[in-house]
């Protein structure tokens, strides 16, 4: 239902759905069930701008998002690549969107039951904390289509599960199951399919709970490490220590441990 009550979230999409936000936490369904969840423009559009709505609201501190227990999302709508030629592809406005998605700032993570693959296995490693299914099957499988991943799975796969579990994936475009991507790093752990948006919202629930200037500064640095050297990364992790030292928060969490009482924080 469209409301204009400064809820902005609840608008009508067509291929997402979006909850209301419930202790700090917004989450989002991928909702094409008929293709698999294929991830064409408008779903990634889609995504893109709850993320930001998500991003510019204080009352979201995380977000949840999942797909159906088959299938969490199969890949770009190939169906809509066919039609796309090297121009096409090149001013392709899923890029800004993958792009938007990935600036995200606060914690997102991500419910995983059935297949991730493809773009679908992309938006996983967009997810900062990823809780799977144990029906869950994770895959690269572009190569059968004459193309190779798109929106990170070369470079964040290796970065995430090493490099040849990365080549495995890519090259074969085998699947591996949620037991095996936990192993790799791609999971953080596995739960029966049922338990995985519980556990997945569980989590959401708890990092809202948490001072919000130190869980977008813990997401930023953390993420650095991801391109940057050991050296700098310190540097930028001394300096994002030395900024919460500035926060009111820091001063309340502190406070709260040496009276033993509940912290309350105000995001200040
Ligand atoms: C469009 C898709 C789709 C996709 C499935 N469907 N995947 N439509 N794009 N990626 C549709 C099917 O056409 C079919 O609809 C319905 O979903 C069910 O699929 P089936 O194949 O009938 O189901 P099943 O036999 O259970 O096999 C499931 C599957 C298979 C293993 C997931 O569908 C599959 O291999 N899908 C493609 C996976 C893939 O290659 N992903 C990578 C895409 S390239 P209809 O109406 O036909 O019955 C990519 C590049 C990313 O992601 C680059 C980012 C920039």
């Amino acid at each position: 239902q469209n409301t204009d009550d400064g809820n902005s979230m609840q608008h009508e999409y067509q291929d997402i759905l979006v909850s209301e936000v419930a202790d700090g936490v917004v989450t989002i369904t991928l909702n094409r069930p008929e293709a698999y969840n294929a991830l064409r423009t408008q779903l990634l559009s889609e995504l893109a701008d709850v993320l930001q709505q998500c991003s510019d609201d204080d009352s979201v501190r995380a977000v949840v998002v999942t797909g159906n227990e088959k299938v969490f999302a199969a890949g770009a709508d190939i169906k809509e690549m066919a039609a796309l030629d090297a121009v096409g592809v090149l001013n392709d406005p899923r890029v800004m969107h993958w792009r938007r998605i990935a600036q995200f700032p606060k914690p997102l993570v991500a419910a995983v039951n059935g297949f991730a693959l493809g773009g679908g296995c992309e938006l996983v490693m967009h997810a900062d904390i990823v809780i799977a299914g144990d029906n869950a099957q994770f895959g690269q499988p572009e190569i059968n289509l004459g193309i190779i991943p798109g929106a990170g799975g070369t470079q964040r796969l290796i970065r995430t599960v090493g490099k040849s579990m990365a080549m495995q994936l890519v090259l074969s475009g085998e699947f591996i199951s949620a037991a095996q991507a936990r192993d790799f790093g791609l999971v953080s752990e596995v739960t029966i399919p049922e338990r995985s948006l519980e556990r997945a919202l569980e989590l959401a629930r708890k990092i809202a709970t948490k001072p919000p200037i130190a869980v977008r500064q813990a997401k930023e640095v953390l993420l650095k490490a991801y391109e940057t050297t050991l050296d700098s990364g310190l540097s930028l992790e001394r300096k994002a220590f030395t900024l919460l030292a500035a926060t009111e928060d820091r001063n309340e969490g502190i406070a709260a441990f040496m009276e033993k009482r509940k912290p309350n924080f105000t995001g200040k």
